[in-house]
């Protein structure tokens, strides 16, 4: 299993602290989660820290834009070296269009579905993009419940995947810790994103770990 732990729960009074031993660890990517308080009811960081963070950090960022317009952005996001990043689908209009402009800005182009929205509207851009990200929470806050209906998503999504011959790996974010990593393992998931388990965890390289080892 890839792991993809959300700097959301970490602790921002030391993240030179955290940032030392996340790049000792076995996680993949570090997922990264902007918030503008009009597409989601919160705020979390924007450019200043995450040029900060990108600079302190080695693995390759997973950037989880929940903003409206994220086009707006792609050249930032570029500058940061991000590897992917991630728009939600019910932010934007020209899907085609934006998932060109990320690529030829150099990143990897990757579309996230909200709990609420259908798999079946990536039929025509699921060939286009690298990531689908299935958020098994309402976006816009870490520690939340994780919702079960997503693993009859992953499962459709899986099946979308092959009938297309898409790349597109499937990543999960929201309430995923051993429980439910096993079950969405299991029901075909690639890359797990998780905030609390990890930074919320008094050993977080241990936690990383056991979701390393799910098959
Ligand atoms: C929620 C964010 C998530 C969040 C996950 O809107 O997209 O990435 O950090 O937090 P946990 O793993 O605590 O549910
Ligand atoms: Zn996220």
């Amino acid at each position: 299993m890839l792991v993809a732990p959300s700097l959301l729960a970490a602790d921002f009074g030391n993240l030179e602290r955290e940032m030392a031993w996340f790049n000792e660890s076995r996680a993949d990517y570090l997922h990264l989660d902007v918030m503008d308080g009009v597409f989601v009811p919160n705020i979390s960081f924007g450019f200043p820290v995450l040029k900060h963070v990108a600079r302190l950090c080695r693995k390759p960022l997973d950037v989880h834009l929940m903003i409206v317009e994220p086009q707006k952005f792609i050249r930032e996001v570029a500058d940061l070296g991000a590897h992917y990043m991630n728009i939600h689908y019910e932010a934007v209009t020209h899907h085609h269009r934006v998932i060109q402009q990320i690529r030829e800005a150099g990143m990897h182009p990757a579309i996230t579905l909200c709990p609420s929205t259908p798999v079946s509207l990536l039929h025509d851009i699921i060939a286009e993009v690298d990531m689908v990200l299935l958020m098994s929470v309402n976006p816009g806050f870490g520690g939340q419940k994780f919702i079960p209906q997503t693993l009859r998503k992953v499962q459709e999504l899986r099946q979308l995947i092959r009938e297309s011959g898409s790349r597109a790996v499937i990543e999960i974010d929201g309430g995923v810790n051993h429980e439910t990593g096993q079950q969405l393992a299991e029901a075909g998931a690639d890359v797990l994103v998780a905030g609390s388990y990890v930074f919320g965890a008094e050993h977080p390289t241990e936690r990383i770990d056991v979701l390393k080892a799910l098959s």
